[in-house]
């Protein structure tokens, strides 16, 4: 890595969101260098959301700052995606009336200088500039693999072609950096390889990419970084290893051992069982283990919101 010698794309500075009385994020450092895809993990309710709409200026923070290259951003999220952010939602967020193609055109918006007037009266320059855009977002469906679905509806396409689509219509603006929310929550493993091989892609390209998500394996084989947000504060920065064995990442955040750890579903299963047959024995009021385990199971693929 040249993490050292290159300056951030992103510096967050102390962020902290409060809503009345709770503390969503707490003096939060992050940096972002580029080339680097950093994951951010953490249980439901640690912040991770909220720290994100602190980045894109969806949130005012109640401290602190961000700046994309050095340069602090106002919190407001038109400049921040002309700055050069860009981001996609944890619950999606697309025009469902409007095809696949104008759902990009849409994110392409921040980077077109063609004023309302040139667009009124449809001259040269509008028409110019409507072709290379609309060339743009081709090319960025083809990356996608979405050209094929141009014309369609996008409240037609599967819901894993929907989450793609939010990717491609984010590289509209031509991002520097990416923020992901999510980016697999709902995909089969077919969908969420493709979405590992997509970020990969993206960083090949020149956008770093900030990625939320709770499939650890996913976070792990993709990310140069992790850092873990408990209670809206960072916990642990490091590698992937360097996470991944840290004590109080798996006492605090993972409880048992993350999946894909050797034998875990193994173990999970035996201790339902156990459970299951304990809670037989006694009438059925012994049921703590039964919801330990279940918790473990679908913590994974549940949504906070
Ligand atoms: N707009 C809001 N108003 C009040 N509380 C909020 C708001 N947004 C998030 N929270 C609270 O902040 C905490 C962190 O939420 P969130 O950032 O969504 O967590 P995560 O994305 O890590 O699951 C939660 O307790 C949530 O209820
Ligand atoms: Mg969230």
């Amino acid at each position: 890595m040249t993490t050292t010698t290159t300056s951030p794309v992103l510096t967050a500075t102390g962020v902290t969101m409060r809503f009345g009385g709770l503390t969503a994020v707490q003096a939060v450092d992050l940096d972002v260098h580029p080339g680097e895809i950093v994951g951010l993990i953490g249980p439901n309710g640690a912040g991770k959301t909220t720290f994100f709409n602190c980045l894109t200026g969806l949130y005012v923070p109640t401290e602190g700052s961000v700046a994309y290259r050095g340069t602090v951003l106002p919190p407001k999220p038109h400049l921040v995606t002309q700055a050069g952010i860009a981001r996609t939602f944890q619950n999606i967020r697309l025009f469902a009336n409007m095809t696949v193609l104008e759902n990009v055109l849409v994110g392409r918006h921040t980077r077109t200088k063609e004023g309302l007037w040139s667009a009124l009266l449809r001259g040269p320059g509008f028409k110019r500039a409507e072709a290379a855009s609309k060339a743009r977002a081709m090319e960025l469906l083809e990356f996608t693999g979405l050209a094929d679905k141009a014309d369609h509806l996008s409240r037609n396409l599967p819901y894993g072609e929907q989450r793609k689509l939010e990717i491609a219509r984010a590289l509209a603006s031509d991002p520097g950096l990416l923020l992901l929310d999510e980016p697999t929550a709902g995909m089969n493993p077919q969908e969420t390889r493709a979405t590992e091989e997509l970020v990969f892609a993206i960083r090949d390209l020149g956008t770093a990419v900030l990625v939320i998500e709770h499939d650890m394996r996913f976070i792990f084989n993709l990310c140069d970084r992790v850092a873990v947000l408990v209670q809206g504060q960072k916990l642990v920065e490091g590698t992937s290893e360097v996470v991944q064995s840290d004590e109080r990442v798996i006492a605090a955040y993972l409880g048992t051992p993350f999946e894909g750890a050797p034998g875990a579903e193994e173990a999970a299963e035996v201790e339902a069982a156990e459970a299951g047959a304990t809670a037989g024995a006694t009438g059925g009021t012994t049921t703590g283990a039964t919801d330990e385990a279940q918790r473990g199971t679908t913590a994974r693929t549940e949504d906070g919101q």
